[in-house]
């Protein structure tokens, strides 16, 4: 009650305001039919000049709290949305074994750097050659994100070991060793598990 009077109040104290400083702005008016002359003085708001002294943006904080130095600038934040983008650099066919993912024979993540975190995309366009234990060769590309995969349904005949070859603007980067691991971020992690090297990396950087 207390507060809605004080607010009649303020209102009816800003009206008055008004009336009187239209009042003011002629000021006594001795003649019924003279028009008030305006006073008083405009300012314009001021413009901001100089230069920016701090153009670096602000790191985009991830979900594990650190700053993201990913290059992509593209920062999956959306979970276990299912989508073809989900999820960059993480170990894809393990998640999807026991949540309600597709199966993959392999999938992965193609990056343009060394060191990029879990969720951050990669590159598009790369060309990963998977050849399988019976000489089938399954090209796939990555996507926006990075990412690619093979899902089971679309290669019944899939046969581990596999092999790998990419290529992109005419340059090649393989792996050397056959391997049967369908994910194949589990080991091509940030710093690299089971001796790989760490990502994997678009061909000719
Ligand atoms: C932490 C768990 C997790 C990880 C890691 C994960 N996913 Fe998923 N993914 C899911 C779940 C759960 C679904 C099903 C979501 C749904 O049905 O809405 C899914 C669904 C998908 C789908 C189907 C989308 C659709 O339209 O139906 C694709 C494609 C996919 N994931 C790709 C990937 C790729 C590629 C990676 C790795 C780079 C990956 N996921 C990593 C949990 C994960
Ligand atoms: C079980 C671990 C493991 C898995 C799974 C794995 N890799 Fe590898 N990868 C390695 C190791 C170890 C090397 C280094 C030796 C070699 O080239 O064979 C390597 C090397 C590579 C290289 C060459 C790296 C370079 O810069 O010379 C590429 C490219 C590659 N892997 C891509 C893939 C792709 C694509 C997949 C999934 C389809 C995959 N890897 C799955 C362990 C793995």
């Amino acid at each position: 009650m207390q507060t809605r009077v004080r607010v009649a109040s303020l209102a009816s104290l800003v009206a008055a305001a008004a009336l009187g400083a239209v009042a003011c702005g002629g000021g006594v008016n001795t003649n019924g039919a003279a028009t008030p002359t305006p006073s008083g003085t405009f300012t314009p708001t001021p413009t901001p000049t100089g230069t920016n002294t701090n153009p670096t943006p602000t790191p985009t904080p991830t979900a594990s709290g650190t700053p993201s130095d990913c290059i992509s600038g593209n920062d999956w934040v959306l979970g276990d949305f299912g989508s073809d983008w989900m999820h960059p650099g993480t170990d894809c066919p393990t998640c999807h074994a026991t949540n309600n993912g597709p199966a993959f024979w392999v999938a992965g993540t193609v990056y343009g750097a060394d060191g990029q975190i879990d969720d951050c995309g990669g590159v598009s366009g790369v060309e990963i050659d998977v050849k399988d234990a019976t000489g089938t060769v399954y090209p796939l590309q990555s996507n926006l994100w990075g990412n690619f995969y093979l899902k089971q349904t679309d290669a019944p005949g899939f046969q581990t070991p596999y092999t790998v070859s990419l290529s992109y603007n005419g340059q090649t980067r393989s792996m050397t060793s056959s391997q049967s691991t369908q994910g194949c971020n589990s080991c091509h992690t940030v710093t690299g598990a089971n001796a790989a090297p760490g990502r994997i990396l678009e061909p000719g950087i």
